[in-house]
């Protein structure tokens, strides 16, 4: 029995002559009970029909509660809900047809049958065919196909944007029926379209993969389902002249009537003006929605860990100038490929705490790196599983390896950012001296404590960055006397500080310099950073 009450009587008849699908019927009147939805939409018909034609029992129709669950936990969940239905309904349902013995009522069934077959004028026959055990193997079919590692899936379902439209063109018509009878219908307890798939669907998709939770709310992997209808397309296009502001282009929209937007619009139109520019009740249209392929995404997981490079002929990303490629091959795709593969992701994104230039080793403990994984089809790893990774990748390359490697929190990742201006660096630097040198003459160097820099941005990368002088702090430095135009310079100094600009001078646009405290034209040959002091991501015991 549909929780249906007595004043719903006239907004049925209505609706069914205007024609609207049984299950859009419900919605209009507020059934807030889902397994009403599920029922098969032919047998919700029926009901109606039978309903509204039977003028007897008006005083006991009165709702009967059906169970409503938001989620499905278990196959047998599923079943317990459709095992509801006494088994007898449908003799039930067919004595009171002939118990009505009226010629009119079964006529009225008759044709209501064929009428069922018409594509609904609100849901475009989402609510109908499109919503159905087809539907859900589909949709289960997609998530197979995809083999993802989950727990819990949600739905989700975009809908055309005209079903706004004619969703409000019927809700229109329906307010002026109950306005004629002094009822009250209030439009935010209409059920939505999308709240009804869903109570339809769930459970159906639930089931058809064997039990796993489809919950309503949160979950890390969504499973999309688009609807679009070309032929009813046009429907929204009379908004835009009512409410131009409405409708902006927006850079990545094929359209500028976004249901948002077509939403917004339908706010502001006044009735009146609606009603002149649309038909109330929406026109019939002639076809269904065609569904678009399902969307399955799981969201982003985050690795971390820490590297060392060990070759001079290596950038930190693709080097691409002029849309060709520079160098082969990138710290970021040695990293990257390996661990894409393994978490079976669509792609990355890679960040590091500061980089080095592709001339430069980063050796000692490693730079902190972090990469986001696009929708990774494996998401769970164990402790051994991750060693196993980090071999993988430590094997496929001389010229990187990687150590702590980690799965992370999209929150914990910011650490690496975090106060990166104060952290402090370490790097060998192998420098060239113009003028023959002995060992008592670069000693005092070690000496030199706390020195402050002031750093007009390297004619290097000024083509990138803006032209400013930046503070920088040698906090200390010590020398290694190699022969007599060559010394290894140990420095720590502040993050961010330009190391070969320090050295050769970059034309007097680092102040101090190094040859400036030795008197002498000094170059840098070789660089090396030795540590990244960022204290993340933590250490991974062997
Ligand atoms: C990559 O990361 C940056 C910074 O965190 C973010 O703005 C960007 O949207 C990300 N790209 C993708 C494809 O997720
Ligand atoms: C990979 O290489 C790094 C650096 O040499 C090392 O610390 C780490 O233990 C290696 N990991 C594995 C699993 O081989
Ligand atoms: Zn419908």
């Amino acid at each position: 029995m549909l929780p249906l009450k007595e004043k719903d009587k006239p907004i049925i008849q209505k609706l069914l002559s205007a024609g609207c699908c049984a299950r859009c019927i419900l919605r209009f009147c507020c059934v807030s009970v889902q397994a009403a939805y599920r029922k098969p939409p032919e047998e919700t018909l029926e009901e109606l029909q039978i309903f509204i034609n039977d003028t007897k029992n008006d005083k006991c129709q009165d709702s009967v509660a059906l169970d409503s669950t938001d989620e499905y936990k278990s196959k047998d969940a599923a079943e317990s809900e459709t095992s509801e239905d006494p088994p007898n309904k449908r003799a039930k349902l067919e004595t009171s047809i002939t118990d009505a013995q009226s010629e009119e009522g079964a006529a009225a069934v008759v044709k209501l049958k064929d009428g069922d077959s018409r594509v609904c004028v609100v849901c475009l026959g989402i609510l109908q065919e499109l919503c159905g055990t087809t539907q859900a193997v589909k949709i289960t079919e997609a998530v197979k196909a995809g083999n993802y590692e989950f727990d819990t899936l949600v739905l989700s379902v975009s809908l055309p944007a005209q079903l706004c439209v004619r969703e409000h063109s019927c809700w229109l018509h329906v307010k002026k029926e109950v306005r004629e009878k002094g009822l009250v219908l209030n439009k935010d307890d209409v059920i939505q379209v999308k709240e009804a798939f869903k109570w339809i669907m769930q459970g159906m998709v639930a089931k058809e993969l064997g039990g796993t939770a489809v919950v309503t709310k949160v979950s890390p992997f969504e499973v999309s389902v688009e609807f679009t209808h070309s032929e009813t397309d046009a429907d929204c296009h009379f908004l835009a002249a009512t409410c131009p502001d409405c409708f902006k282009p927006t850079k990545n929209k094929q359209s500028v009537f976004t249901r948002m937007a077509v939403v917004k619009a339908l706010e502001k139109i006044p009735d009146g003006k609606f009603l002149k520019h649309y038909p109330c009740p929406p026109k019939q249209p002639t076809s269904s929605c065609s569904p678009q392929e399902v969307q399955c995404l799981r969201v982003s997981v985050f690795v971390a860990g820490r590297y060392n490079k060990f070759c001079r002929s290596l950038p930190q990303t693709p080097w691409v100038i002029d849309g060709e490629r520079r160098m082969e091959s990138s710290v970021e795709e040695l990293i990257a490929a390996p661990i894409l593969s393994a978490f079976r992701a669509d792609g990355f994104n890679f960040s590091s705490s500061g980089r080095e230039d592709v001339d430069v080793r980063t050796l000692g403990n490693g730079r902190p790196f972090a990469m986001e994984l696009l929708n990774p089809h494996k998401s769970r790893f164990s402790k051994e599983q991750m060693k196993q990774l980090q071999e993988t990748i430590n094997q496929s390359s001389d010229k990187i390896k990687v150590r702590d490697l980690q799965i992370v929190t999209r929150e914990a990742m910011s650490r690496m950012k975090e106060g990166e201006e104060e952290k402090t660096k370490s790097y060998t630097a192998l420098v060239w001296t113009q003028k023959p040198i002995q060992r008592e003459d670069i000693s005092f160097i070690d000496d030199i404590k706390d020195l402050t820099l002031d750093q007009k941005t390297p004619l290097r990368v000024l083509h990138r960055r803006a032209l400013a002088v930046r503070q920088r702090a040698i906090h200390s430095m010590s020398t290694r006397f190699l022969d007599s135009h060559h010394f290894y310079l140990r420095l720590k100094t502040q993050a961010g500080t330009y190391i070969k600009e320090f050295v050769h001078g970059d034309f007097g646009r680092t102040n101090p310099n190094l040859c400036q405290l030795l008197k002498t034209n000094t170059d840098i040959l070789e660089l090396d950073v030795e540590s990244v002091d960022v204290d993340w991501p933590p250490p991974v015991p062997e």
